[in-house]
Parts: structure tokens; C-alpha cells; sequence
């Protein structure tokens, strides 16, 4: 038996491979010979063999490609080497379009995500894998390259063969999801059926909060002896039971780290994994799932938008503009890149309503603003901005904005694209989905220019010790191994949302707002703080005679939960004058007997003073 060492510069002995298929062996070997070779010493001549045989040729041509053009170009090498013009050959040989050979899935078999006949995904399956990761269909040309000067002479000759190799145009916009109607998702196609968790209500359709209430098992605990009453949604949201059971169903038949394992586990996590990327996609109305990027949450997501973007775009003497109603999220990253880059924040001021003054935004708009970044609901006050306006007058000033829709995705339609919005953050658990868990959308030409945040696997598409090539988004921005479960959890959660329809949630949830701020209003020493005539959700106040912790007590004593507080949002509760306000905040699962053992709670609070 024949040992191959690294030393050897002898092509292994072995059965040609059947046509068309790569000769793993061969290219293996000429990997091995590059790699192993000694700081100062010369590649072996077999490379050069290797490079002439006619097993090089049927060398897998991605992989070996650019490795071997690489170690062509050593002055070592060129002493040894053929003609100019056979070496041209032999390289036309190496770099011409590769052949590859398609999987063969079997006819009963679901289309698994590393299984897929798509050319986009094979190249997605090889990143992360050494050699393989060459071939990868993130090798888009020199914008993926980093910064980390190449050693020697490799340098040039590899950039101009990856160049050659992947072209700027070849870039695929997405190299990890499917489209849902290819129906590549093991869970849909396996008799594994994922139950469906609400029954599609059409447009106009009554609003059965009892029975929406069913699908939420924790609204039937006991808080103090009393039934919870859960008004504290704008801190996160509860789960309804499709959300809790896809949690433990992916546990159960599916956990597995995803893009990496030729296995089936591996496949069913990936499928249920990119399927939950599809449904945020869908429901934000995106493009291209691709340009969805899971991330920790809306706080995670502005800072990656703050550290790729912000780093790449803003410098000295830039403006960012925020507005007054800011959760500190959206205004913190934004302090820090200003710090580091010399950059200025500018803040759009608010009314007595705590709507924003559209004029005064206006002025602050100039060539020098380069991004707008804006809640579009407000999660102290509940007031809805006018994201339309904001975008259109930044844009004819020529900045981008970011909206932070942390608030607002569980109370209203969303539609990036038609929103024109060039960022959009949101985090799962206040839209019914687990915590941990959110996504950034962001438009795929942005998402393409922009530099990785963190680094590690996943992201990458070959790693050397002197240069990393990067994945394009949306797995560039995705470092290590992320929240897998609870990212299918998030596409439960937002296809359950869907089904009831936003529109009947909107319909319901202000008829529901209005009704409480009627009864609000009426309690004696009770200031309700943000009153603009287009509001969500919150109904933040202060009641005379009490500190809003007590308040929050006594109403915790009912089984009531609310927020008491200044809710991460500081300046926009200084603005009236306050540093804590109590907070109820509704969902659709809310109902008007709650609110009414709200107010009269609060009510008897306020007879008590
Ligand atoms: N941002 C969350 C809130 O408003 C925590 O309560």
C-alpha cells in the first residue's frame, strides 16, 4: 500500500474517474503539495507534472483553478514549466466553465437544500469547506477580498484568476434560500406537515379575539389568584401555541447546525432554517430572501447596520439624523459611530402630540446628512410616524434611511418596498416569536457594497492565513452558528401573523386603542403622555399621588402586567417632562373587559390618593 505524504510529489495511482466527474484524488494531491511546501523552498516539480497530465485536467476545474494558477505563476515553477502557449492551454483547460455533474436525487425524496439541482446552491454547500470553498459562489471578484495583503507572488496571480473566475455580474443575489413554491422544505413535503396554527381570516372578516385567545396558552394563567391580564406587549409579545410547538417540533425531528453536514439532519435544519428567511421576507415584502439577515434582534440589527454601513458611508463632518422618539437602540450605535468616525447625530423634534414636526426635519436635511434612522411606531408613546415622508425627503437628499420597526410589525403592514425603505430592523419576540431572535432587512444592491460585521464560519467563503473571501449577504453578515431554532420559531410566528391578517389586527387593535384611551382619559390626575392622532398600541401615562412603580404594583396585585418605567427611551419622555410613565400596551389578544379592569383599577387607585 502506497502512502501519499506530503513530501510526495507523485500523483497517487488510481482509476480514472467516469467522465465528467471530478478526480477528488488529483486535485487532493496538488492541494497537498502546495500547502506543505516550506517557507523560502520551491513547489515540487510534481505540481508542474500534475499541471501538464491529463488527470490535472479532469481536476475538479473550480476548485483547482485558481490554487493551481496560483502556484503556475511562482518564478519556481515557470523555470520548469511548458510553453507559453501550452501553459496558456493547460490554464483555457483549468479556467474554462466547470462541468459539473448534478446530484442524483432520488424521485421520492424531497428536494433537500444541499440535494438541489440548483447551480447557486452547490456553490453555497462547498463554503466552509477548505479547498471547496475556492469554487464558492461568493468569489464575486475583488469586492470580496479583504484588506490583508496577499504573501509573494500568489498576490497578484490569484486575485486576477478569482477575477477571471467569478466576475462581478456572476454574483448570485442569494446563494441560501429557495424559493417556498420550489417546495424544497423538508418539513412540507414529508409527511412531517407542519400543522397550520390559525385559520385564515379574508379581509373584513369579524375579529374573534376569544378564539385568538386560544391559541395563547399562557393567557390562561393565574397571576395572584386573578387571570392574567398581559398589557405589556410593547416589552415583547406572547407566543402562540404554533410558535411553541415549531420550537419543539424542530427539536424533536430537525436540530442540526445548518449549510455545513451532507446529512439528513443537516438538511431538514437548513430547509426549516432558510423556509423561516422566506416567510420574513414575505412578510415584510422583500425582494429576494436574501436580503434578510437574521440577527440577535432590532438592537443587534442597527448595530450591524451602524458598523457596515455607518463605517463604510459616514465620516467626518457627516450628519446622522434621529428623531426625539427614539428607543435608546436607535440612538446609542448611532452616538458610538459618531464618536469613532466625527460624525454628528441631529434630532427631528416632536410636537405636544409626540407626532414629529415634518418642517423642522425638513431644515435638518442637507448634502451632508447621510442617513435617517427613524422609529415608525413609538414604543413610549405609540406614536406612528410618517415613515412615506421620511423616506421620500431623505432620499432627495440623497441619504439613506434606516426604520425601526420593532414597534410597528405587529400592528401594522409592512412593505419595505413600497415603503422605499433602504433599511428595516424588527425583533421577533415583540412580534409573537421567540426572544433572541430578529432580522434586518436590507436592500440587496446596499447589502452587496457593504463589509462583513463579525468574522468567523459561515460568513466566509475561503480563509487562508493571508486573505479571507467573504459569502455575499445575506450569510456575510452572518458569523458563527446563529439562533437556528428560534429563527424557524420567528417564520412560525410571522406566518401565523399573516393568516390572521395585519389588516384585521389593525382593524381590531385601534378600535381596541381608541376604547381605552376613551376610559383613560376619564380617570382623575391621570396624564396620558403622547397624544398624536396616529398612535398603536401604547397608552403611556402618569397618575398624580403616585410614583409609577406603585401604580405598576397595584396593577400587578389585579393580575394586571404593565411596563412602569422610562422604557429605553429617555429623551422622548424628558420632552414631556417625565423620566417614567406606566406603560399598557395591546395586541390583538387583548380584549375590552381587560381594559375596562384596567381603568377601573386605576379608578379606584386614583379615588385612594
Ligand atoms: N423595548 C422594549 C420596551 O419598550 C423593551 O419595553
Amino acid at each position: 500500500m502506497t502512502i501519499q505524504t506530503a513530501t510526495n510529489n507523485a500523483l497517487p495511482h488510481q482509476a480514472a474517474p467516469p467522465a465528467g466527474l471530478p478526480d477528488v484524488n488529483a486535485l487532493a494531491t496538488l492541494a497537498n503539495q502546495i500547502f506543505s511546501t516550506l517557507p523560502g523552498k520551491e513547489l515540487g516539480a510534481g505540481l508542474q507534472q500534475a499541471a501538464g497530465s491529463e488527470s490535472a485536467t479532469r481536476v475538479l476545474p473550480q476548485t483547482a483553478a485558481p490554487v493551481l494558477e496560483a502556484a503556475l505563476a511562482t518564478d519556481a515553477l515557470e523555470a520548469q514549466a511548458p510553453s507559453g502557449r501550452q501553459l496558456g492551454q493547460q490554464r483555457q483547460a483549468f479556467l474554462a466553465p466547470p462541468t459539473l455533474p448534478q446530484p442524483r436525487v432520488p424521485e421520492a425524496t424531497p428536494g433537500f437544500y444541499f440535494l438541489s439541482d440548483n447551480p447557486t446552491q452547490q456553490r453555497q454547500d462547498s463554503a466552509d469547506s477548505g479547498l471547496a470553498g475556492l469554487a464558492s459562489q461568493a468569489l464575486t471578484g475583488q469586492q470580496h477580498l479583504s484588506d490583508q495583503p496577499f504573501a509573494g507572488a500568489i498576490k497578484g496571480e490569484l486575485e486576477a484568476v478569482i477575477g477571471a473566475l467569478f466576475p462581478p455580474d456572476s454574483a448570485p443575489v442569494s446563494g441560501v434560500a429557495q424559493d417556498a413554491a420550489s417546495g424544497q422544505y423538508y418539513f412540507l413535503e414529508q409527511g412531517h406537515q407542519w400543522r397550520e396554527g390559525a385559520p385564515q381570516l379574508g379581509a373584513g372578516s369579524r375579529f374573534d379575539v376569544h378564539a385568538v385567545r386560544r391559541d395563547f396558552p399562557i393567557l390562561a394563567e393565574r397571576v395572584k389568584g386573578k387571570p392574567l391580564v398581559w398589557l405589556d406587549n410593547a416589552a415583547t409579545t406572547h407566543k402562540p401555541q404554533v410558535v411553541i410547538d415549531r420550537l419543539a417540533y424542530f427539536y424533536a425531528h430537525e436540530n442540526s447546525n445548518i449549510h455545513r453536514a451532507a446529512h439528513e439532519l443537516a438538511a431538514r435544519a437548513t430547509d426549516a432554517y432558510e423556509g423561516a428567511r422566506n416567510s420574513v421576507a414575505r412578510f415584510l415584502g422583500a425582494k429576494s430572501p436574501a436580503e434578510i439577515v437574521f440577527t440577535r434582534g432590532a438592537t443587534e440589527a442597527i448595530n450591524l447596520i451602524a458598523n457596515t454601513f455607518g463605517r463604510k458611508y459616514i465620516g467626518e463632518g457627516d450628519e446622522i439624523v434621529v428623531s426625539q422618539l427614539e428607543h435608546h437602540a436607535n440612538i446609542v450605535p448611532w452616538q458610538q459611530l459618531a464618536a469613532s468616525v466625527g460624525a454628528k447625530i441631529r434630532v427631528i423634534p416632536v410636537d405636544d402630540s409626540g407626532q414629529i414636526l415634518l418642517d423642522e426635519y425638513r431644515k435638518l436635511l442637507s448634502p451632508r446628512t447621510r442617513l435617517v434612522s427613524i422609529t415608525q411606531v413609538s414604543n413610549a408613546l405609540g406614536t406612528v410616524t410618517p415613515v412615506e415622508q421620511v423616506i421620500a425627503l431623505a432620499h432627495q437628499a440623497g441619504a439613506r434611511v434606516l426604520i425601526d420597526g420593532a414597534q410597528a410589525v405587529s400592528h401594522l403592514k409592512v412593505n419595505v418596498q413600497a415603503l422605499d425603505a433602504d433599511f428595516y430592523v424588527f425583533s421577533g419576540h415583540k412580534v409573537f416569536a421567540p426572544t433572541g431572535i430578529g432580522a434586518v432587512y436590507g436592500k440587496a444592491e446596499l447589502l452587496e457594497t457593504l463589509p462583513p460585521w463579525q468574522g468567523g464560519g459561515n460568513m466566509i467563503a475561503d480563509v487562508t492565513f493571508e486573505k479571507t473571501l467573504y459569502q455575499p449577504a445575506p450569510a456575510r453578515f452572518e458569523a458563527g452558528t446563529g439562533n437556528i431554532a428560534d429563527a424557524v420559531g420567528l417564520g412560525a410566528a410571522v406566518d401565523y401573523v399573516e393568516r390572521l391578517g395585519l389588516d384585521n389586527i389593525n382593524r381590531y387593535e385601534h378600535e381596541l386603542l381608541e376604547y381605552a384611551t376613551e376610559q383613560l382619559i376619564r380617570i382623575p390626575g391621570l396624564r396620558l403622555i403622547g397624544t398624536a392622532a396616529n398612535k398603536a398600541s401604547v397608552l403611556s401615562f402618569v397618575l398624580s399621588g403616585y410614583r409609577t412603580e406603585e401604580v405598576g404594583n397595584a396593577l400587578n396585585r389585579e393580575g394586571i402586567a404593565v411596563r412602569s418605567g422610562h422604557h429605553c427611551a429617555q429623551p422622548i419622555l424628558r420632552r414631556f417632562g417625565v423620566e417614567t410613565t406606566v406603560r399598557p400596551s395591546l395586541a390583538f389578544y387583548n380584549t375590552h373587559e381587560e381594559v375596562d379592569l384596567l381603568a377601573a383599577t386605576l379608578h379606584k387607585l386614583a379615588k385612594g390618593r
